[in-house]
């Protein structure tokens, strides 16, 4: 089939690859030159796993091409995918400018039949929205072309994005006609022959889905916080919890994972958005609500930990911290935790060494101007004469480290961990202060 893929990011990037890789033939459209340029070259913008081989493969089979022009994306496909991001606006809401803009371009460019389907992640109400865009467009230069609309909501997750993509646990399509439903239903025959279900729906359902999904998520991060915050309060072991509940099939083990509270691209914009699609709704969504106060709090929390532990003081500390990316096996720091820990630590007029195995190129954009940080050549060079070393992203690398060099590096043998990645008698044993979420401390 041929398809068109609009913006060329995390999700547009994968997606086009992905799509060109069981055959197809893909364009992939982008407003930025360079990113284009680079990516013609089979330069991969972005750290994500397997990614680079399947887009260097596919250029090389001629079935993914890389352009800066809409008229040949639009001209190209028989299905055009909007994958451009949509950030938060002022106001919480999903800022629509980028999605509404290529409606626009689409409809001033469109002479046959198309099915354009949005998936970035849209506000209930968002497709109809682009297809009277559209529409406005073909009206104004008196165009008689017909088009579908479909909504194609993205659940890969960054790190792992190219084997969701390939074996999705499952595909939601939001449509108003059959003829759609079955373009895209063959479109995705190959991902989903092992089983995957193929979800049909009405394209408001399909929008509201991803937003219901990513919040479900989101809420139980903030809901095993709190319950790591009782535990400490009452002396419990938050770990022990987590496998005592998550052994339960009615509530399973994933996403029950304690720590620095959650960041990245998705969880904290879509939970917000969906607050204020609700507010505008006249609902109060108290649930939502709570889980992004919890999940700011959670952050704060840890700072005021490491805070407490030098009795308020951290004039002239050192710290390394490890991890900086929003969550391992990506370079994404949108929103990540790291960059409120890091920016707290140093206000209290601390020095941090950072080090990420795959962020450090985009930290160094974050963090420019701030003279309180350095950047370290590896986890152990970050760790030279620090007070110690707080864990914020669990890298596998960072798993398991060389204690007795760890010891070696630093001025004190303190951890503070944000992901409650070691085992509380091995810290016991190799002499470590340990201080982490939601289980009691190891203490000197
Ligand atoms: N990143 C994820 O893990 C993930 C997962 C699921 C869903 N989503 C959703 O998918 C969407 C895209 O997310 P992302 O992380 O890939 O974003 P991104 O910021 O990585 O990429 C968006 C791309 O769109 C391009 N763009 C913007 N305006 C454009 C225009 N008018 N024409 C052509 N290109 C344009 C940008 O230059 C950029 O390259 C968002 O709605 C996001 O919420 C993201």
């Amino acid at each position: 089939m041929r398809i068109s893929v609009i913006g060329v990011g995390y999700v547009g990037l994968v997606t086009g690859a992905c799509f060109a890789e069981t055959g197809n033939d893909v364009i992939c459209m982008d407003i930025d030159r360079d990113k284009i340029e680079k990516l013609k070259k089979g330069v991969i913008p972005i750290y994500e796993p397997h990614l680079e081989e399947i887009v260097k493969n596919n250029i090389k089979e001629g079935r993914l091409s890389f352009t800066t022009e809409i008229k040949k994306a639009v001209d190209h496909g028989l299905i055009i995918f909007i994958c451009v991001n949509t950030p938060q606006d002022e106001d919480g809401s999903a800022d629509l400018k980028y999605v509404m803009e290529v409606a626009e371009n689409i409809g001033k460019n469109m002479d046959k039949y198309r099915i354009v389907v949005v998936k970035s992640t849209v506000p209930v109400g968002t497709c109809e929205k682009v297809k009277e865009t559209i529409e406005g467009e073909l009206k104004k230069r008196g165009a008689e072309v017909t088009f579908d609309i479909a909504s194609n909501p993205e659940f890969l997750k960054e790190g792992v994005a190219v084997d969701d993509c390939m074996k999705p646990e499952r595909v939601v399509i939001g449509v108003e006609h059959e003829r759609v439903e079955e373009i895209l239903r063959e479109l995705y025959a190959p991902y989903t022959r092992t089983g995957a279900p193929f979800i049909v729906m009405d394209v408001r359902s399909s929008e509201m889905t991803k937003y219901a999904a990513n919040s479900m998520l989101a809420t139980r991060i903030s809901f095993m916080n709190q319950m790591a915050n009782i535990c400490e309060k009452v002396g419990a072991d938050v770990m022990m919890v987590m496998r005592g509940i998550g052994s339960d099939s009615r509530i399973g083990p994933k996403f029950l994972f304690p720590g620095v509270g959650f960041g990245g691209s998705c969880f904290p914009k879509d939970v917000r958005a969906l607050i204020k699609t609700s507010m505008t709704n006249n609902y109060r969504p108290s649930i939502l609500e709570m889980v992004m106060e919890v999940n700011d709090e959670q952050k704060k929390t840890f700072v005021d930990k490491i805070k407490g532990f030098y009795k308020g003081d951290l004039k002239g500390r050192r710290f390394a911290i490890w991890g900086l990316a929003f969550k391992p096996n990506t370079d994404d720091m949108r929103e990540a935790p790291s960059i409120y820990i890091v920016n707290a630590l140093t206000k209290e007029g601390a020095f941090c060494n950072l080090f990420d195995p795959k962020a450090m190129g985009v930290a160094r954009g974050i963090f420019k101007g701030n003279s309180s940080i350095a950047f370290a050549k590896n986890q152990y060079d970050a760790l030279k004469d620090v007070d110690a070393m707080v864990l914020v992203t669990e890298w596998l690398s960072f798993r398991e480290p060389d204690y007795e060099r760890m010891k070696t590096l630093m001025k004190a043998p303190v951890i503070f961990d944000g992901r409650n990645q070691y085992n509380l008698r091995t810290m016991a044993k190799m002499g470590f202060t340990y201080i982490c979420i939601g289980r009691p401390p190891v203490l000197k």
